[in-house]
């Protein structure tokens, strides 16, 4: 059982490093913004609620928060003053909870399990400390045997205490009374004229209360703050997400050139060739290959299918077991069934495909008048001859045979043969004839 605790994620912070319009907290990291991490790991945590500390203009990131499910209390900073300030804006608007996790809408990689460590440790202020390889600006927390006692900012640090290598890594248990107390208590006559939440620790350690070190890697802590912390998060989360699905008994033949979304779902005995990107809202079954430079979004695929080299498999598609789709082949809201084979060529959008429907190359669903969409149907055993083109709204019955390079603009009835193309014109001699004649102009 998890101890409840109430989340505060502070995302006040203008993050102008990133040179960017969107707010720096909903920059993606594996198809998710960063505060969607967060807030996930302050679920899986035991948070039963999140208190967001945001700016005024933040209306983006509030609306984002929103769409993520849980209790959600919006704390507005009015200036950005501080850590410590931004924590006194949710503290304001906190119910009755007794216990509080402070934590960074900026740290993609921060696991539940250290967010679980900081809430059920007992202590009035859990420190979260790590040891960096650089040391660098990082807040140096200051021991006494066990027991932290209290945290110099980087620039408020005499030689003595910037050799510390034990680092603040940002997040923080507090207990109610820790914040009731020592809040009011901050000051902000330091190099940076802030109110530092870090100070929290010297406040309540010269008290009397207890303080403790909750300990984690720089990996968790990590906070994003420029292109180039993004570029770096997003390497580190890949890699965690290809152990995960190695583990899982899914085979890469390169693991490093696949690319995974938070919410990728996929079953052992899939094989992933070299090269395939993955966004969010995909899930493969069992027994699946997907081949090299597949580009795969809002997909389900099924058992023991084949996709790619080289398929675009967009939203709304759903892939039946013993599927084929092979090079070239773009998908879009396509309800492809059970052992249809689409292999080589061609465009389906806003279509629903049989049972062992076979689709000849070159193939084009033309789903779009240019102001509405229009579906077609394909019924079970239908052979689509190649290079056709399905002028939708229209249906093809089942085991219809279409004859290649037809252009089809009506309903097809079950077992019919139709076709489309213009009678052959045979005229003997003819090339040789015209070689004749334009050989004679030459001369
Ligand atoms: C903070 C710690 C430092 C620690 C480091 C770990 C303080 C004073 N220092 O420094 O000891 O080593 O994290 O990364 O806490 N924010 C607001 N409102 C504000 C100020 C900040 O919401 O007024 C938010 C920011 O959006 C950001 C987070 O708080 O997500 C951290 O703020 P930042 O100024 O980046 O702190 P650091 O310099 O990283």
């Amino acid at each position: 059982m998890t101890t409840p605790f109430a989340a505060i994620i502070l995302a006040a912070g203008k993050g102008t490093r990133m040179k960017s319009a969107l707010p720096k907290v909903l920059h993606e990291i594996a198809g998710r913004p960063m505060l969607g991490h967060a807030m996930a790991a302050a679920g899986q945590a035991g948070a039963q609620e999140v208190l967001l500390v945001t700016a005024p203009d933040q209306d983006a990131v509030r609306a984002f928060a929103d769409t993520q499910g849980g209790k959600i209390t919006h704390c507005i900073q009015r200036q950005q003053l501080g850590t410590g300030d931004a924590v006194r804006a949710a503290f304001d608007a906190a119910g009755t909870q007794t216990r509080f996790v402070v934590m960074f809408g900026d740290t993609p990689l921060m696991r539940a399990d250290v967010l679980a460590a900081l809430a059920e440790d007992e202590s009035d202020v859990a420190v979260l400390g790590f040891e960096p390889e650089d040391a660098a600006a990082y807040g140096r927390v200051v021991m006494d045997a066990d027991t932290p006692t209290a945290i110099i900012e980087y620039k408020d640090a005499d030689e003595a205490t910037r050799a510390i290598t034990l680092c603040n890594g940002g997040a923080m248990g507090l207990s109610r009374t820790a914040l009731e107390k020592y809040l009011p208590q901050l000051r902000n006559d330091n190099a940076q004229g802030e109110y530092y939440l870090p100070d929290m620790v010297g406040l309540a350690h010269n008290d009397g209360a207890m303080t403790a070190l909750v300990m984690a890697s720089a990996e968790d802590t990590m906070g994003v703050d420029s292109r180039a912390g993004q570029a770096k998060a997003e390497g580190l989360m890949q890699a965690r997400l290809r152990q995960k699905f190695l583990e899982a008994g899914v085979g890469m033949q390169n693991p490093d050139s696949v690319f995974f979304s938070f919410d990728t779902e996929i079953a052992a005995d899939v094989m992933l060739e070299p090269h395939i990107k993955i966004n969010p809202g995909v899930s493969i079954a069992a027994g699946t290959t997907i081949k090299a430079f597949t580009h795969l979004e809002g997909v389900r695929i099924g058992k023991h299918a084949a996709i790619g080299p080289y398929a675009r498999l967009r939203p709304g598609t759903t892939v039946g077991d013993e599927a084929k789709i092979g090079n070239f082949v773009e998908t879009k809201k396509a309800d492809i069934g059970k052992g249809a084979k689409v292999s080589h060529l061609s465009y389906i959008g806003d279509a629903e495909l049989g049972m062992d429907v076979n689709i000849g190359a070159g193939t084009i669903t033309c789903n779009y008048d240019g102001f509405n969409k229009h579906l077609t149907k394909i019924g079970d055993g239908a052979f689509i001859g190649s290079n056709s083109s399905l002028i939708a709204p229209v249906s093809i019955g089942k085991g219809a045979y279409l004859g290649s390079s037809s252009a089809i603009s009506k309903d097809v009835p079950d077992d019919a043969l139709v076709v489309t193309r213009a009678a052959v014109r045979e005229i003997a001699g003819w090339g040789a004839k015209f070689r004749a004649k334009n050989q004679k102009k030459d001369k």
